[in-house]
C-alpha cells in the first residue's frame, strides 16, 4: 500500500500560538466567512486570502476549494480553503466526503497538514472531525504493492501526518477509535479484492482471515475433507476443477453476552471465476479476480466489529473456491446434492456463486440459528444491467431487516435498491431432473439467483446483497480511487451499530 496517513487530533484554541506547519486547511460555507478559530489561524493573511477566494470566484460549495500558496506572514506552505456548502445541511456523509476532498487536495508528498475544523457561527462536533478523518484515510488508499517504479516526475511518496484541530479533541479521539477500526476494515477488504488470484487463492484467503485473531476474532478454517463430511457438495462441486483446495472460514466476534443470539454475515469468495466449463469470454475476464468481493466485505466487517469492540455477537462465514475448467471440473447436466439435502442440476457452471452460498447459508442457519443472515455476493452481471454501479441489489424475506439495511445505506452513502422476490419466479428454476436448476435464463437473472438462495434460508430473516456492480471496478468517488471498493463494510457496521448493539 501507499505511504501511511497518521491521523491526529489536537485542541484548537483561539490563541493559535502553536502555528501549524506544512499545509493548513480551513473550512468555509456559502457565506465565505470563517469561524473564530479559523480566523485566528489566518489572521495576518486574511486580506490576501479573501482576494484569492474572489479571484477564483469561489462560492463555498461542497467539493470546491481554493489553494493559496505561501501566504505572506504565515508559516505554512499553503492554505487550502475548502467549501462545505450550506453549513446547516451538513450530514455525517458530507463530512466523510469533505475529508476525502481535502486529502485529494494535498499535494503528493505532503508530510504535514492541519485541518481547522471550524465553521462560522457553529461548533462542529468532534464526531464530524472523526468522519472527515475517515474520508481522508479512505481517499488516501492506493494499492501499489506490485509497482516497482514511479513515473518520471512523480513525487516520492511520503508518510503524511494529518492533524484535525477541533474544539473538543477528547470527543473527536473517542469517535475516531471506532472510525479507525472501520477504516482498517475497509482497507482490508479493498486489499483482498485488489489482490491477484495467483496470490489470493482459497487457502491464502483463509490465512488472511486467520489474521483477525489479532483483534480477538475466533477463526475456524474448514478444508476439503471437513466440507465433504458436512455434505457441502454444491460448494465443493464448484472448486473441483481447480488444483486449489476450497475453504470455508468461520469468524466469530463475541462482544455481547453468550446468551445473545448472533447476527450472521455470509460472503461469496470465488477467488477466480473463469466460468468453469461454461467458460467466460476472454475480454475482461481479469476482473473475475474480484469475484470474492462479498467475502472480502465480510472479513473487513468482522475486523471492524472486533477492533471497535462492538457490543454484539457476530458470525462471518465465507465460502472460498476457485472456479476453473479442467478434466475434473463439473459439467453442465451434473446433479449435486447440497448440504440441505436439496438436489441441484447444473445448467451453467458459470452460475457458481449461488452453489457456494447455498451450502454456506444452510450451514450458518443450522449451526448458529442467527437473528438474521445477510449475504453479500458478486452474484450476477444482470444486477449491473438493472442498477449500474450506484446501488447494490437488495433482496430480502423480511421487511424490517430490508428497511434497516436501506437506512444504513443512505446514512453511509453505500446505497441499496430493493428488488423483488416471489413464488412466481420459482418455476424459472424448476428442473426436469433435480429439485432445482442453477440458472433461470436471461430474464430477471438477478431475481432468479436470489430466489434460488432463498431456498436455503428457511424462515431465518435474510437479506441478499448482489454487489457485482459495487464491489469492484468501482467508479471513483471522493473517498475512493481503488478498483476494489471495500463496499459494504461501512454499511453493515452501521447496521450493527444502529440496530443490533447493546
Ligand atoms: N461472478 C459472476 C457475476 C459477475 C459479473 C460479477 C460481472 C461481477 C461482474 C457470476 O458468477 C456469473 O458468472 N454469473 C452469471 C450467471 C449466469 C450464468 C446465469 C452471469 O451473470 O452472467
Ligand atoms: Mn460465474
Ligand atoms: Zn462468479
Amino acid at each position: 500500500m501507499s505511504e501511511p496517513v497518521t491521523i491526529q487530533f489536537a485542541k484548537l484554541s483561539a490563541k493559535a500560538d502553536a502555528a501549524p506547519k506544512g499545509v493548513l486547511v480551513v473550512l468555509t460555507d456559502e457565506t465565505l466567512a470563517f469561524g473564530k478559530l479559523a480566523q485566528a489561524a489566518l489572521k495576518p493573511s486574511a486580506p490576501a486570502i479573501a482576494r484569492a477566494l474572489d479571484a477564483d470566484r469561489f462560492k463555498g460549495r461542497l467539493g470546491g476549494a481554493v489553494d493559496v500558496l505561501a501566504p505572506e506572514k504565515l508559516a505554512v506552505s499553503r492554505v487550502i480553503v475548502a467549501g462545505v456548502g450550506k453549513a446547516e445541511d451538513l450530514k455525517e456523509s458530507d463530512y466523510l466526503r469533505l475529508g476525502g476532498i481535502i486529502a485529494a487536495r494535498l499535494p503528493a508528498g505532503t508530510r504535514e497538514a492541519s485541518v481547522v475544523v471550524d465553521l462560522p457561527g457553529r461548533t462542529v462536533p468532534g464526531s464530524a472531525a472523526a468522519e472527515m478523518a475517515l474520508g481522508a484515510k479512505l481517499r488516501s488508499y492506493s494499492f501499489d504493492r506490485y509497482k516497482t517504479r514511479r513515473k518520471e516526475g512523480e513525487a516520492e511518496p511520503a508518510p503524511l501526518s494529518l492533524t484535525f484541530l477541533v474544539g473538543d479533541e477528547a470527543m473527536a479521539r473517542r469517535a475516531w477509535t471506532a472510525r479507525e477500526a472501520v477504516a482498517d476494515g475497509v482497507v482490508l477488504a479493498r486489499d483482498l479484492v485488489n489482490e491477484p488470484s495467483n496470490v489470493l487463492d482459497p487457502p491464502e484467503f483463509a490465512r488472511r482471515a486467520e489474521g483477525l485473531r489479532a483483534v480477538g476474532v475466533e477463526v475456524e478454517v474448514l478444508g476439503d475433507e471437513d466440507l465433504a463430511k458436512l455434505g457441502m457438495r454444491a460448494l465443493l462441486g464448484v472448486g473441483q476443477g481447480s488444483i486449489k483446495e476450497s475453504r470455508v472460514v468461520v469468524m466469530r466476534w463475541n462482544g455481547a453476552s453468550a446468551k445473545s443470539q448472533p447476527v450472521a454475515f455470509i460472503g461469496k469468495g470465488v477467488t477466480f471465476d473463469t466460468g468453469g466449463i461454461s467458460i467466460k469470454p476472454a475480454a475482461g475476464m481479469e476482473d473475475m479476480k474480484g469475484d470474492m468481493g462479498g467475502a472480502a466485505c465480510v472479513t473487513g466487517l468482522l475486523y471492524a466489529l472486533a477492533a471497535r469492540k462492538a457490543k454484539v455477537n457476530a458470525v462471518g462465514i465465507i465460502g472460498c473456491v476457485e472456479n476453473m475448467p479442467d478434466g475434473a471440473a463439473q459439467r453442465p447436466g451434473d446433479i449435486v446434492a447440497s448440504m440441505s439435502g436439496q438436489t441441484i442440476e447444473i445448467i451453467n457452471t458459470d452460475a457458481e456463486g449461488r452453489l457456494v452460498l447455498a451450502d454456506v447459508l444452510w450451514y450458518a442457519k443450522e449451526r448458529f440459528k442467527p437473528r438474521f443472515m445477510v449475504d453479500l455476493a458478486t452474484l450476477t452481471g444482470a444486477i449491473l444491467v438493472a442498477l449500474g454501479q450506484e446501488h447494490a441489489g437488495l433482496f430480502a424475506n423480511d421487511d424490517k431487516l430490508a428497511g434497516e439495511i436501506a437506512a444504513a445505506g443512505l446514512a453511509t452513502g453505500e446505497k441499496v435498491w430493493r428488488m423483488p422476490l416471489g413464488p412466481e419466479y420459482d418455476k424459472l428454476i424448476d428442473s426436469r431432473f433435480a429439485d432445482m436448476k442453477n440458472t433461470g435464463g436471461r430474464n430477471g437473472g438477478s431475481i432468479t439467483a436470489a430466489q434460488f438462495l432463498q431456498r436455503f434460508v428457511d424462515k431465518t430473516p435474510w437479506a441478499h446483497l448482489d454487489v457485482a456492480g459495487t464491489a469492484m471496478s468501482s467508479p471513483t468517488s471522493d473517498i475512493n480511487r481503488s478498483w476494489g471498493s471495500g463496499w459494504g463494510v461501512r454499511l453493515l457496521d452501521k447496521l450493527v451499530a444502529d440496530y443490533y448493539e447493546g
